[in-house]
């Protein structure tokens, strides 16, 4: 098996890349002038995109040839019911994307130096008492704790001989997608008033530093395995949404109780727990790696995100 050598100009592939955070990681990269390509199940306008199903081998693992770095970030989005039907393509999306990507390498009998792979914070417990770090973080129980649990077991098992990096993400803020347009659009109207008890707490990320976080760990060969991709200042609900609605100078915001949280998110067709979960992490490795943060605070966060 041919292992990649380093070079100044890599060649990425991003599978999943045409979401929020693939499509901010391609820019990223190409403005450094690195080969970037996109797998995807649609062109979505992208003429990059090189289509797969993320399930079975085809045509497209002739793509993979001379593969520096892989990130995979395929997933159904988990901002839906979870009916059986939409569980079973949670599950299915993140673990066969995993398994056909190791058989394509094998096939064309090459293998990614590093291999960056999307995992999540929600794997650790309903937490309100200290944050989880990659070291001491308690794991917790529920449908979204065993899909991390089950994502992050089938990348352990890839058996490549590639460096392996699995990214804890927290909420990962943004302009053009995820959480953020969304809440920032409920502030906007008056609806920015604390979700639930409001005491549970978010922890996130500004996508700027997830994406130098991401840079660290393919430039660095000493950064490696669980990294939980959080600020050092993880906030509550109701200080986040606090906030947010002084970003967008309105001092009132209808709270929504628990009971009406739960009314509404059945009727857009999202799960109550994405909000009413109390996600406390931080990241000790991160500060192992001397990541400095670029958005420590949400203030400063905001400031970029307005
Ligand atoms: N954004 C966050 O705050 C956050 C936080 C923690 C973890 N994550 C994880 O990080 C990854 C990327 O996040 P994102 O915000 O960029 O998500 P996104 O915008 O929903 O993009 C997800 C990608 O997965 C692909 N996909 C969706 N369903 C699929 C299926 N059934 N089979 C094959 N591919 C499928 C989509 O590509 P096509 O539909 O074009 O094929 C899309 O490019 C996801 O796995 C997500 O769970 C995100």
């Amino acid at each position: 098996m041919k292992i990649r050598k380093e070079t100044t100009v890599m060649n990425i592939v991003i599978a999943g890349g045409t979401g929020f955070i693939g499509r901010e990681l391609g820019k990223h990269f190409e403005k450094q002038n690195h080969q970037v390509k996109v797998l995807g199940r649609n062109k979505n306008n992208n003429p990059k995109v090189i289509i797969w199903d993320g399930e079975s081998l085809g045509n497209w693992k002739n793509e993979l040839k001379g593969t520096d770095v892989l990130i995979n970030l395929t997933g159904k989005s988990v901002d839906c019911r979870y009916t059986e039907k939409n569980k079973e393509e949670i599950f299915d999306s993140r673990t066969n994307s995993i398994k056909v990507l190791e058989k394509a390498f094998n096939e064309i009998g090459e293998t990614p130096k590093t291999w960056i792979q999307a995992a999540t914070a929600t794997i650790y417990r309903d937490e309100y008492e200290k944050p989880n770090n990659e070291y001491e973080g308690i794991i917790g129980e529920s449908f979204s704790v065993e899909v991390a649990k089950k994502w992050e077991k089938i990348f352990d098992e890839v058996s490549l001989e590639t460096k392996k990096v699995t990214l804890r993400m927290t909420i990962v803020l943004g302009k053009n997608g995820g959480a953020f347009p969304m809440l920032n659009t409920l502030a906007k109207f008056g609806m920015g008033g604390k979700q639930g008890k409001g005491n549970q707490y978010i922890s996130w990320i500004h996508i700027h530093d997830l994406l130098n976080i991401i840079e660290l760990s393919i430039k660095n060969q000493w950064v490696s395995g669980v990294i939980n991709c959080s600020s050092p200042e993880p906030i509550t609900n109701e200080d986040f949404m606090r906030k947010l609605r002084k970003k967008n100078v309105l001092s009132l915001g209808f709270p929504i109780p628990v009971f009406l949280l739960k009314l509404g998110a059945k009727l857009i067709g999202t799960e109550p727990e994405l909000i009413l979960k109390s996600r406390w992490v931080s990241s000790k490795k991160l500060g192992k790696f001397r990541y400095n943060f670029k958005y420590p605070s949400l203030d400063k966060a905001l400031e970029e995100l307005k």
